[in-house]
């Protein structure tokens, strides 16, 4: 047992020790270990603090350890967390009504993590192209964007465009193709040469692991039209968009769109479990009867207490105005700071990156860990982009901390390279 530990009882060594050890790495973590949090904040083992501007990947876009959430967490905890859906819950009903009230749809499909949400989606769609469009048997086609992420299954990394998700996984499952993002000619070209077969374009309305990249007004619009002309569902998945996250509910609704089938993970738990969802109307929902989907904990009664109070969160405390606006200053201020390194800020809402150049031998990944000593963390994705997505309730002035943050690290760096 280690000395000077303010929460745990293993040090940050001992800690990375142990998953070097005994886990597998199919991760490449920043080397700090979080024993606590806390709103924007989180702590080491030693105590040391820092401002998360990762929000787990924006899972926890209500904040660390939400009071409200965490108190619906432990009361339901002490009455009932699973019964399976082999039976009722008196939890489910009443999730199912709320999250549909909410974001207008007729019904929705309780998963656990976000991949589960979108091969979901696939399969319904699929369904649908055979139920209700009338494809062939086996012919349909599911579209998706280069550069995408939805996840890690079989499926979705066929999918992807990304070596380092599908190289070495293969074979792949058939029926998958992609168009470039942003760029709704692309996709018009393959749905006047393919559209008969065609169930769904499945699309993040803001790519987050790709960088943080923001498509051209319009653009969702376009493609929802160009869906509707081929009769073919359009899909988004908001699992890291939607939420507040960008400034508005979801993502979509900067088009005015309203997706056939909406795909929503991450926050819609604050952070607290793994806990996604499918909203469609009832002509595509009720295409899956019973027994040709589900999961063990999909719709679990600690599942559906924690979304209720964390949809709640979201209303009450005006995240998508507080991300809308503060968004738009951080990128202001941010866009102050020069540097040889610093290409471009881009983002909406709070979610937003600054694209470098690396230079001598410094990447993101420098950046990031420099950030780090001065207690701000985030994660570079790929070589050049840091991502920043702090909690929604982040305020002004905190956020004006980071910013100087952020801006003494560029200003050391300029010394050194
Ligand atoms: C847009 C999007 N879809 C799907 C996923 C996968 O979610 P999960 O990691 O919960 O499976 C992610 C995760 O980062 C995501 O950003």
């Amino acid at each position: 047992m280690s000395t000077n530990l303010k929460y745990g009882n293993i040090s940050s060594r001992e800690a990375i020790e142990l998953e070097e050890k005994y886990g597998a790495h199919n991760y490449h973590p920043l080397p700090v270990v979080i024993a606590k949090g806390e709103g924007v904040f989180v702590w080491d083992p030693e105590g040391n603090r820092y401002y998360d501007f990762l929000s787990a990947y924006s899972a926890v876009n209500q904040g660390h350890c939400h009071p409200k959430i965490i108190q619906a967490l432990i009361d339901q905890a002490k009455v009932l967390t699973l019964t399976s859906r082999a039976f009722y819950n008196n939890k489910l009903g009443e999730y199912e009504k709320y999250i549909t009230d909410y974001f207008g749809y007729d019904m929705v499909l309780p998963m656990n993590s976000g991949a589960e949400a979108v091969e979901t989606a696939m399969k319904l769609a699929r369904k649908w192209a055979y139920d209700v469009k009338g494809v062939t048997p086996d012919e349909a086609i599911l579209i998706f964007a280069e550069n995408n992420f939805h996840g890690r299954t079989i499926s979705i990394i066929t999918a992807s465009s990304d070596p380092d998700c599908f190289e070495g996984f293969g074979p792949f499952t058939p029926g998958i193709t992609r168009v470039p993002y942003d760029d709704a000619d692309a996709l018009k070209e393959y749905l006047e040469k393919n559209g008969k077969n065609v169930a769904a374009f499945i699309v993040e309305p803001i790519q987050g692991e790709a960088g943080v990249v923001v498509p051209k007004d319009g653009y969702l619009k376009e493609c929802y039209n160009l869906c509707k002309e081929h009769n073919v569902l359009f899909i988004a998945d908001e699992i890291q968009s939607g939420l507040a996250r960008t400034g508005k509910l979801l993502a979509c609704d900067y088009d005015n769109v309203r997706p056939d089938v909406l795909i929503l993970g991450k926050a819609l738990s604050g952070g607290v479990l793994p806990v996604s969802a499918v909203l469609a109307d009832k002509d595509i929902m009720l295409l899956i009867k019973p027994g040709q989907h589900g999961s063990t904990y999909g719709g679990f009664p600690l599942a559906c207490a924690v979304a209720v109070a964390s949809l709640q969160v979201i209303k009450e405390e005006k995240l998508a105005d507080r991300a809308a606006e503060l968004g738009e200053y951080f990128r202001l201020e941010l866009g102050k700071i020069k540097h040889p390194m610093l290409k471009l800020i881009r983002g909406k809402g709070l979610l937003n990156a600054i694209v470098i150049e690396p230079k001598n031998g410094f990447e993101a990944w420098d950046v990031c860990m420099r950030l780090k000593e001065k207690g701000l963390l985030c994660k570079p994705t790929h070589r050049h982009i840091i991502r920043l997505a702090p909690p929604l309730i982040i305020t002004k002035e905190q956020l004006d901390e980071c910013v100087q943050i952020i801006k003494t690290v560029f200003d050391e760096l300029e010394s050194e390279i």
